[in-house]
């Protein structure tokens, strides 16, 4: 791809000396997992309904041996093989999923956490007793053949035990963990979340960057950078001062690679502001979507194929696969081949960033190096002026992402446009009080079941009708920020709308999921793949909730009207849920 003007301040920023990550592995040369022909054949022979079944199978021999021999096959069939054959050779070389990891029961669960006690609702307090039981259910190890022969696996070695998100995520994944992490510490599992820690730091030391995820074919491309937060939370929980200290200069190498690797120059009005945005600059399907992936750049000029897939990791690499969010222009803007994502600068990804600088700069001052915390806190500054710039809007009183291209604001309606509030990455106070405002006149209010992730129906999972706890989360702790009790009311109307969802459907299906249809309060659906159950962000945003405002929350309008009638329904409402708890 050629390099266009907003990508030349990184060259600068580079020969400024700033920390160029040499020596570092390149980001998955796997020809078996990450790319070549035998991927290619694989995937498109769809041997399974979801692409990330083959690459999440690890190898019955050595990954030379494996190549030579299917070399010998290709070249038998002259690179056309058969199904029937393909499926044999898979058989042969590849182990069944889910070999690799094992079931692991957190040591520092245990009964009756404190958050327990602030919930009035009893039907909401045994529903968050058993969210606090599910952690046994997602908790995982890795084998120990992951670490003495990792050439057979796609998954990355960790050495401590972790919590997944659940259904087809059998591994750790970036941002999702943020979630997990403030659950965790209401679980009062801090060990735990010390360990989940320690290997995402682990991961910087290695590779330079947190992976989408814990896999390889996921070392390309990164996730919405949380990690300086999950560590603010665990030493908040903790006052683990002596951690931070071994590890400060670790969260700063991550910070360097969005700064080295993710950074766009903004020319507005006479200024240059620098920025961030999600640019994965590998070409080739996702290997975990392959197929599909391959399918879609089909449809597109030859030419055009590698910049689609680059974008395609891009929109992996925001959390938001896939948005409208990060779709263009015409013929037609819903269509997934149309994603830019590179081309826009993200409100979130800046208030992340905006937040994690703050925190260092805290960090910093605890430990008593004012040199560093003065410099965190100035690009902090810095970034707090450059978004009020490029992305602020006084009139509609939110954020917006900025489009690189057509140098506009995307004036759709997205949670993340509040997300600064949630970061505290603003300036003027009254900004809280606009975003109501905001909410009102997007018409959000109106949404019973959650706030939507966008009021665009395109098919694509994060877009409307689906709501995302995390979601929820930027917009709830956003308002609550606000002086305002009005603010703050609505605050509150929308956690107990979403505790409703959630608690609804566990009662009618024993489950939490990854995302919620909020048109009709039922488990979401659209994009690439079944709605998921677990599940480890919803769950972590749930117990927050419940630990936030567990003295007003109700499980539902049962408690309002309390005729015979509906006693009765409570009552066996209890002994259900008696039966569900263990
Ligand atoms: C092998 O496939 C190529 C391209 O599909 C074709 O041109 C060639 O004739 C084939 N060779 C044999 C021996 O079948
Ligand atoms: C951490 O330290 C602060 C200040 O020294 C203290 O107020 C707080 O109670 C401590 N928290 C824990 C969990 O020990
Ligand atoms: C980040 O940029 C550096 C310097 O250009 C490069 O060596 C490294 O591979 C990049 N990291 C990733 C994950 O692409």
């Amino acid at each position: 791809m050629p390099v266009r003007t907003w990508e030349l301040p990184l060259l600068l920023l580079l020969g400024m000396g700033l920390k160029a990550q040499e020596a570092l592995p390149p980001p998955c040369e796997s020809q078996i997992y990450c790319h070549g022909e035998l991927l290619h054949q694989v995937q498109m022979a769809k041997l399974y309904p979801d692409d990330k079944q083959f690459v999440d199978m690890s190898l019955t021999d050595a990954p030379d041996q494996v190549l030579w021999s299917f070399s010998a096959l290709a070249t038998a069939h002259n690179h056309s093989i058969p199904k029937q054959q393909l499926q044999e050779f898979v058989q042969q070389y590849f182990q069944p999923v889910g070999q690799e990891l094992l079931p692991w029961t957190p040591e520092d669960w245990k009964d009756s956490p404190y958050f327990l006690q602030k919930i009035s609702d009893v039907k909401l307090r045994a529903w968050a007793e058993q969210l606090h039981e599910i952690w046994k259910k997602l908790g995982r190890k890795m084998k120990p053949e992951v670490l003495s022969h990792p050439e057979r696996f796609s998954l990355i070695y960790s050495e401590h035990p972790f919590i997944v998100p659940g259904g087809r995520f059998v591994e750790f994944y970036y941002w999702d963990s943020y979630w997990v992490i403030e659950g965790l510490l209401l679980s009062e599992m801090a060990e735990t979340v010390r360990g989940m820690l320690q290997n995402f730091l682990d991961l910087v030391k290695t590779y330079g960057h947190i992976p989408n995820g814990g896999r390889i074919y996921y070392l390309q491309r990164s996730h919405p950078p949380l990690l300086t937060l999950m560590m603010d939370r665990y030493v908040t929980h903790t006052n683990d001062t002596t951690f931070l200290r071994e590890n400060i200069k670790t969260l700063a190498l991550e910070l360097d690679f969005w700064t080295v690797n993710r950074t766009v120059s903004v020319n507005l009005g006479g200024e240059s502001y620098i920025l961030n945005r999600y640019y994965v600059p590998y070409g080739g399907p996702r290997p975990e979507s392959y197929s599909k992936d391959e399918e879609l750049a089909n449809t597109l000029p030859v030419g055009e194929r590698e910049a689609l897939w680059s974008e395609l990791k891009a929109g992996a690499e925001s959390g938001w696969d896939f948005s409208s969010r990060w779709l263009v222009g015409s013929p037609n803007p819903d269509l997934l081949s149309s994603i830019h994502t590179s081309k826009k600068v993200p409100v979130d990804l800046n208030a992340f960033l905006c937040q994690a600088e703050e925190l260092m700069s805290n960090f910093y001052a605890r430990l008593g190096d004012n040199v560093q915390a003065a410099k965190y806190k100035s690009l902090r500054d810095q970034r707090v002026t450059a978004m009020q710039a490029v992305l602020w809007d006084e009139q509609k009183g939110a954020w917006f992402d900025y489009d690189l291209e057509t140098r506009k604001k995307n004036f759709e309606f997205y949670p993340s446009n509040l997300s600064p509030l949630w970061a505290g990455c603003f300036s003027d106070s009254g900004d809280v009080d606009k975003a109501l405002k905001y909410l009102e006149d997007s018409q959000i209010l109106t949404y019973q079941y959650g706030i939507p992730a966008s009021l665009r129906n395109t098919g694509q999972q994060w877009d409307f009708p689906n709501g995302w706890a995390p979601l929820q989360d930027l917009v709830i702790r956003g308002l609550a920020k606000s002086h305002s009790p009005r603010t703050q009311e609505v605050a509150f109307q929308l956690a107990q709308n979403w505790i409703q969802t959630n608690f609804d459907i566990y009662s009618q299906k024993s489950a939490m999921y990854e995302k919620y249809d909020i048109s009709n309060g039922q488990p979401g659906g659209g994009g690439e793949y079944e709605v998921q159950e677990g599940f480890g962000w919803t769950n972590g945003v749930a117990m927050m909730l419940m630990d936030r405002y567990g003295d007003r929350l109700t499980s539902g309008t049962q408690l309002a009207f309390l005729t015979p009638h509906c006693l009765v329904a409570t009552f066996l409402l209890h002994l259900l849920l008696g039966f569900l708890s263990p």
